[in-house]
Order: C-alpha cells, then sequence, then structure tokens
C-alpha cells in the first residue's frame, strides 16, 4: 500500500488515523539548531561525549523541543517533548528502525557476521523478534527463566556483601558500578541463554573459568566505550587512526567467539542426553527446537549478552544508589512487598523511577527510510535520524516537579520511556525487571560514610560516573 504522506489540511499517521494538520509543516532548514562547530565546541567545553546527555538538556533550554545538530557526519533530528516522542512513535510503522547504518551493523558487514535483533531489519528482525517475544515477552515468559534467576541470585547474594566494592581492575570502562553489582548480572543471563554458570567472585563456575565472567564485561564495556567514538569519527579520520575501530572490532569478536562456544556446547550436551527435563531450558534450547539456523543463534544470543549486562547492572547500582539515600522510601518498598505477598508495586516504581533518573539509554533514535513524517510543525524527510530525547524528557519539571528528587510513586507516560515503546521495544524488559526485583528484595543498603554525589555518564548507555559505595545488610 502506498505510505502515507501529507494531505490537503491534514496528514495521515502511519496506523492510518487522519490528523488535521496545524499549519504549513516547515522544513529542516528551517529548524533551529547549532552549527557543527558550535555543537562540537560546546561538547567539548561540557566535559565530551561523556556529557552528552546533558546536551540535551541545554539543547532543549535553547532551541526549544525541536532542533537539529550533527554528531560527527550524522545529520539528526533531536525531539524533546512527550507529545512529540508519542507522534514519532506513531508513525514508524510494524517494522521499526533505530539506524540505517551504524557501528555494529558495519561490524557484522565487514566480519561477515550474523546479526541480532539489535542489528538486523527487516524480515529477519521480524523473524527473530518473534521467537524471542515468545520465549522473553510473553505474559508468564520471565517465570519459566525465575528458577535458573533466583538460583544465580541466590548462590551470588552471600558473596555481594563481602565483595570489596571496588570496580573491576580488568574493567576499566565500568569505573562506577563496582564489581559486586556487576558480576550477577552476566551470571543470570548466561544462565538464560545457553543454561551455563559463569565463574565470578571466586567460583569457577562451570568451564572453570573464574575469569569468563570478566571477560564478558571487558568485551561488553569496550563495545559500550568505543561505539560513540566510532559513529562519532568521520570514516577517513578512522581510516587514518584506526585503533579505536580496531578495538571496537576486537571486542565484538571476542564476544562472538564467546557466545559461539557456549551455545556449542549447549547444543552439544542437549543432543547428547535427549529431550530436555521440564523447566530445564533456555535461549539456545528454545531457538534450536524452531530449527532457527544455528549462525542465527549465535549472532541472536551475542546480542542479548551484550543487551542484557551493563543495562541491568547499572540499573541496580543507581536503584540501590536511591534506596541507600532515601531509607523513608526503602522502608516503604519492603513493607510494601512484604504485606503484598510477593506482588512488587512499590518496588517497581522504585525501578521505574531510577530509570526515569537513569535512563539506561539515555537517547533511542528512529529512523523512517520510506516516507517524510510529520513531527510537530516541521516535516523530517525520510531517512533522517531522529533522536528521542528521553534524559530531557524524564528531568522536564514540567512532567516531574522537583525532578533530581527520587519519588517512586510519580509516573508520565512518554516523559519516561526507559524500556523505548511498541514493536521494537526492549525485548529483555522482563527478564531485567525479574533480576532487579529479586537482588533488590535481599537487601538493605546505607550509604558508606563519605560517599558523595555520583552524577551520570554516558559511555552509550548511561552509567554512574563515579564508583558508587553502598554498605549492604541482608534482610
Ligand atoms: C534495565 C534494563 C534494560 C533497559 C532499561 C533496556 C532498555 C532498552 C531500550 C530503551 C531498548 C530500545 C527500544 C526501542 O528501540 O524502542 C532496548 C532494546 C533491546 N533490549 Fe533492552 N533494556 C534492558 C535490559 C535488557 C536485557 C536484560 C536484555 C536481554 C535479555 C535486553 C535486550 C534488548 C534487545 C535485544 C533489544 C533490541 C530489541 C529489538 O530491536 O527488537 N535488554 N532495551
Amino acid at each position: 500500500s502506498a505510505p502515507p504522506g501529507p494531505e490537503r489540511g491534514h496528514w495521515r499517521d502511519r496506523g492510518g488515523e487522519r490528523r488535521p494538520e496545524p499549519s504549513r509543516p516547515r522544513g529542516l532548514a528551517e529548524m533551529p539548531g547549532p552549527s557543527s562547530a558550535a555543537f562540537i565546541f560546546e561538547l567539548l567545553c561540557r566535559g565530551g561525549v561523556r556529557r552528552l546527555h546533558e546536551m540535551q538538556v541545554h539543547g532543549r533550554a535553547r532551541f526549544g523541543p525541536v532542533w537539529r545538530a550533527r554528531f560527527g557526519p550524522v545529520l539528526t533530528v533531536h525531539v524533546a517533548e512527550p507529545a512529540l516522542v508519542a507522534q514519532v512513535l506513531r508513525q514508524e510503522g510494524p517494522e521499526p528502525r533505530r539506524a540505517l547504518s551504524c557501528p555494529w551493523k558495519q561490524h557484522r558487514e565487514l566480519r561477515g557476521a550474523p546479526g541480532g535483533l539489535l542489528t538486523l531489519e527487516g524480515d529477519a528482525w521480524r523473524g527473530s523478534r518473534r521467537l524471542l517475544a515468545r520465549s522473553l515477552l510473553r505474559p508468564g515468559a520471565a517465570e519459566a527463566f525465575a528458577l535458573p534467576v533466583a538460583a544465580a541470585v541466590t548462590e551470588l547474594c552471600p558473596h555481594v556483601p563481602m565483595s570489596p566494592m571496588s570496580p573491576c581492575p580488568r574493567c576499566p570502562h565500568a569505573p562506577g558500578v563496582p564489581m559486586t553489582l556487576m558480576s550477577p548480572c552476566p551470571t543470570a543471563i548466561s544462565w538464560v541463554l545457553f543454561s551455563s554458570r559463569l565463574g565470578c567472585l571466586g567460583d569457577p563456575g562451570d568451564s572453570g573459568d573464574s575469569g569468563d565472567t570478566e571477560a564478558v564485561l571487558q568485551s561488553v564495556g569496550a563495545v559500550l566505550a568505543l561505539t560513540l567514538v566510532t559513529m562519532a569519527l568521520p570514516r577517513p579520520l578512522l581510516r587514518l587512526v584506526p585503533a579505536p575501530w580496531d578495538a571496537f572490532c576486537h571486542a565484538w569478536d571476542q564476544l562472538f567467539a564467546f557466545a559461539k562456544g557456549h551455545v556449542d556446547r549447549r547444543v552439544a550436551a542437549v543432543a547428547a542426553r535427549g529431550p530436555l527435563a521440564e523447566g530445564d531450558t533456555c535461549v539456545t534450547d528454545l531457538l534450536a527446537r524452531e530449527r532457527v539456523p544455528v549462525s542465527s543463534i549465535y549472532g541472536n544470543v551475542t546480542e542479548l549478552l551484550l543487551a542484557g549486562v551493563d543495562t541491568v547492572a547499572s540499573t541496580l547500582a543507581w536503584s540501590l544508589y536511591e534506596l541507600a539515600r532515601n531509607p523513608g522510601a526503602q522502608r516503604a518498598a519492603a513493607a510494601a512487598t512484604a504485606a503484598a505477598l510477593g506482588r512488587l508495586p512499590l518496588l517497581r516504581a522504585v525501578v521505574k523511577e531510577t530509570l526515569r533518573l537513569y535512563p539506561v539509554i539515555p537517547a533511542n533514535a528512529r529512523v523512517v527510510p520510506e516516507c517524510d513524517i510529520r513531527v510537530g510543525d516541521y516535516l523530517v524527510p525520510r531517512q533522517t535520524l531522529i533522536t528521542l530525547c528521553h534524559y530531557a524528557t524524564s528531568r522536564d519539571s514540567r512532567f516531574f516537579p522537583a525532578p533530581d528528587a527520587f519519588r517512586p510513586e510519580r509516573w508520565h507516560p512518554f516523559a519516561s520511556l526507559p524500556f523505548g515503546l511498541g514493536p521494537r521495544s526492549c525485548v529483555g524488559r522482563r527478564l531485567a525487571e525479574l533480576q532487579l526485583h529479586m537482588i533488590l528484595l535481599r537487601f538493605e543498603v546505607r550509604p558508606e560514610p563519605g560517599g558523595g554525589r555520583v552524577r551520570p555518564m554516558t559511555r552509550t548507555l548511561l552509567a554512574p560516573g563515579a564508583p558508587i559505595s553502598l554498605r549492604f545488610l541482608e534482610r
């Protein structure tokens, strides 16, 4: 069918709904925004890419809800108003895209490596998405993984209060989240992906190598740390100074090799053992049972591993940090959870409010390849990258009075969208929430005396910019 386009006096969104046209739409040339030089100058003055999330707030204050800016070679339209974010998402169609091209996709092309949900598009994405959503997102799906995740968490929890709250020396990319809080996350996700216990915090795990967890953390950290750099630097410059691109590709290669080893081991183990007992299953089994080609299993498992480690670890660190600083909210969450017999109303609100203050993905993106789309007063040409400024909308005092305060009882749809929305939203959401709730339920936390205020920093994801120090008390 013909793509929806502007009509006289009205325009149709991609759902086919007819909407009145408030005025003649303006073009990109009429959109406000800094020149490339001014943007780079301001970014450098404010502390470089690690302060990119704050640039959203300054951009909103200076240019209004929609502005354009160049990030390296890429021109992008920034949208920092909940109603306009909703307008973009209504027009994204059944196969939304986050980018036409990006360093992650370029790595797959260069290596001939299989993609996963993060990088696939079109039919290939739809096929993987259907299967993974069935196993990870349908109601009750996360419960299928509750036992293995609970086992991983239970095994690790006694080590947590005893382990030093220092960053892992082999993971210089994650300065803020202590190893203590990082390590349960790869352990839990590896259970879910390939039923393998990774070694960590002194435990050798199934492979007998206690360095497994650190190796994964190191590769994930390096990919995240180098993504923005490889995106911002123009191609000719990257050819001249190839170190960042080479290190970026090497980190992805390591992650692929790690996932492949574990997938192969699991497929061989299941083939040797015959039908699985109920409850003994993982994502690799589910995909293999659907006769998904093994290369596609490698691609998906690798990308799930990338997506499922630092996202949860950062959110866990921030949740505990805010609970430690807000003992009233901590007491209320514990009391409400005890009274609700397993339902977690206030604990859910704690995680939501944490993600409002520290959205792990501070800016999401969309690109509509085949038609121009309407954003407020503007008509944005097809194939333009649109940056959805979630950090700015989450800290907007019109929607969240005293926006820097931690108040779990509040919420606003579209101003805070930590897991995205629609067909391309986070496929690991239920699993992330399951892990976070299980770990948060286990501990009471207090700030370490002398531990100061920690600011977030952007390293593709929004992470703590300085070490978070906590004292743990087991409940
Ligand atoms: C607190 C933890 C997490 C947060 C805040 C988060 C957030 C997000 C967001 C904002 C997106 C983009 C959605 C969009 O474009 O509309 C996304 C996508 C995705 N997430 Fe998560 N995520 C988390 C944990 C996880 C975990 C644990 C996994 C893996 C099990 C995971 C796997 C993915 C994948 C594969 C996608 C791409 C989905 C697709 O393109 O179809 N995420 N996530």
